[in-house]
């Protein structure tokens, strides 16, 4: 299956991947995940996203869409992939859809998780990421690590990313309602869209999401 998960900064995107792409055995393609490992190997790209990044912008269409397009054409991607923060603007999807139409494949559906903004808030300010690996996300209340500021998975440090700032995720709301809420009617359009309510604990969200991608078959 060829998925795109669409949603505002905090409603559960990552944390939803994960559960997905495992019990779909597809991999979890996230382009924040790609620049921050970027960021942390201190690449050209990495110093260019970080600039965009900590001021809550979208990194620019050239350097993003060829650095998803490098990813989706790794082997494990060959048969289906779950898309996580990509794409987040029309011409990302315009590029995306010429992109597997060259391939002659398609999209199956884009999921479209549903999150009032007081609670995208308050996951974000709780939100902590693992510095070894930005894909290993706790929160302190609503899944806390065993070990406070350990990661569970690799034993890494737990920290607040440099963008989950008030200010910055302000603007990260703005951008994600003037520039990626677009995409939601560009993908309607072509009859994909299917929106659930990310509210509820997380294994309960995977069941809904589940089930709602089967039943789109
Ligand atoms: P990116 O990393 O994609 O960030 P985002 O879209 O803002 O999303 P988040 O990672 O903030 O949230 P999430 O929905 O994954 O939530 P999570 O699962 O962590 O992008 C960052 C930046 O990179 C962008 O601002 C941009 O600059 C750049 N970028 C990336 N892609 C780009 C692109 N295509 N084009 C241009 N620029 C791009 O969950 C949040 C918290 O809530 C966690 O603590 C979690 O534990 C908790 N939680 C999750 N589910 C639940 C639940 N059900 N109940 C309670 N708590 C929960
Ligand atoms: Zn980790």
């Amino acid at each position: 299956m060829r998925i795109v998960l669409v949603g505002p900064p905090g409603a559960g995107k990552g944390t939803q991947a994960a559960f997905l792409a495992n019990n779909l055995s597809i991999p979890h393609i996230s382009t924040g995940d790609l620049f921050r490992a970027n960021i942390s190997q201190q690449t050209d790209l990495g110093k260019l996203a970080k600039s965009y990044m900590d001021a809550g912008n979208l990194v620019p269409d050239e350097v993003t869409i060829g650095m998803a397009k490098d990813r989706m054409e790794q082997p494990d991607a060959e048969h289906g992939f779950l898309l996580d923060g990509f794409p987040r603007n029309v011409s990302q999807a315009e590029a995306l859809d010429e992109m597997l139409s060259a391939a002659g494949m398609k999209l199956d559906a884009v999921l479209d998780l549903e999150v009032p903004e007081d609670e995208v808030v308050k996951r974000i300010a709780g939100r902590r990421v693992c510095r070894k690996d930005s894909s290993h996300v706790f929160h302190v209340t609503y899944s806390p690590p065993k070990q406070e500021g350990v990661c569970d998975v690799c034993g890494g440090e737990l920290y607040q990313r440099d963008d989950d700032s008030e200010e910055t995720v302000r603007k990260r709301l703005e951008v994600y309602h003037t520039q990626t809420e677009p995409i939601i009617d560009y993908y309607k359009a072509q009859g994909l869209v299917v929106t659930i309510s990310a509210l509820g604990k997380v294994e309960d969200v995977t069941a809904r999401a589940m089930q709602a991608l089967q039943s789109d078959k």
